[in-house]
C-alpha cells in the first residue's frame, strides 16, 4: 500500500464540515467575468483545512481556480499532503475539478487523496488515471552527450 492510501485510510473525514468549508470559500469567489463562483477546502494529513476560491481578471486566460488559492494556502500554512477535498459550485453542490487542477490536486495529495463527487467520495487515481508526476521525473536518466 502507498504512503498516501495508508494515510488516506488513517484519516477520518467529515465531509459535511468540509463542505461547509468550500461553501464559504465560494462566497468569496471574484468571478464577475463567468457568474460561476468556486469554493473548495481540503483537508491536510495534520487536521488542518485549507481553501480557496476563484479569481478572475479581465485578462480572462489569467483567472485562478479555486484549487489554486487552496494549494498556495496548503503550503503557506505550513504544507502537509491533501487526503480529502470537496469542491463546490454556485449552489453548494460538488464540482469536478478541471484536468489542470487535477494535476494540482495530485501533486499534493497523490492518488489516495479523496475527492467528494456527486456520485461520492472518489481517488485522484480515478480522477486522473495514469498521472504524470514527479516520478516520471525522476524515472528519466539523460545520457550526457
Ligand atoms: N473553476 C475553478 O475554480 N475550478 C475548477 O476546477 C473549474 C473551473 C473556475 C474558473 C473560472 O473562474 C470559472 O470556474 C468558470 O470556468
Amino acid at each position: 500500500m502507498s504512503d498516501d492510501k495508508a494515510m488516506s485510510q488513517q484519516v477520518r473525514v467529515d465531509w459535511d464540515s468540509l463542505r461547509a468549508a468550500a461553501i464559504g470559500a465560494m462566497r468569496q469567489a471574484y468571478a464577475p467575468y463567468s457568474r460561476f463562483p468556486v469554493g473548495v477546502a481540503g483537508l491536510v494529513d495534520d487536521g488542518r483545512t485549507v481553501s480557496g476560491c476563484n479569481v478572475e481578471n479581465a485578462a480572462y486566460g489569467v483567472a485562478l481556480c479555486a484549487e489554486c488559492g487552496m494549494v498556495s494556502q496548503l503550503h503557506l500554512s505550513g504544507g502537509g499532503r491533501l487526503v480529502a477535498v470537496s469542491c463546490v459550485n454556485g449552489d453548494g453542490n460538488p464540482l469536478m475539478p478541471c484536468g489542470r487542477c487535477r494535476q494540482l490536486l495530485w501533486e499534493n495529495g497523490g492518488p489516495g487523496c479523496q475527492v467528494m463527487t456527486s456520485s461520492g467520495p472518489r481517488t485522484m487515481a480515478e480522477l486522473l488515471p495514469d498521472a504524470f508526476g514527479g516520478d516520471d521525473l525522476a524515472d528519466f536518466k539523460a545520457t550526457p552527450g
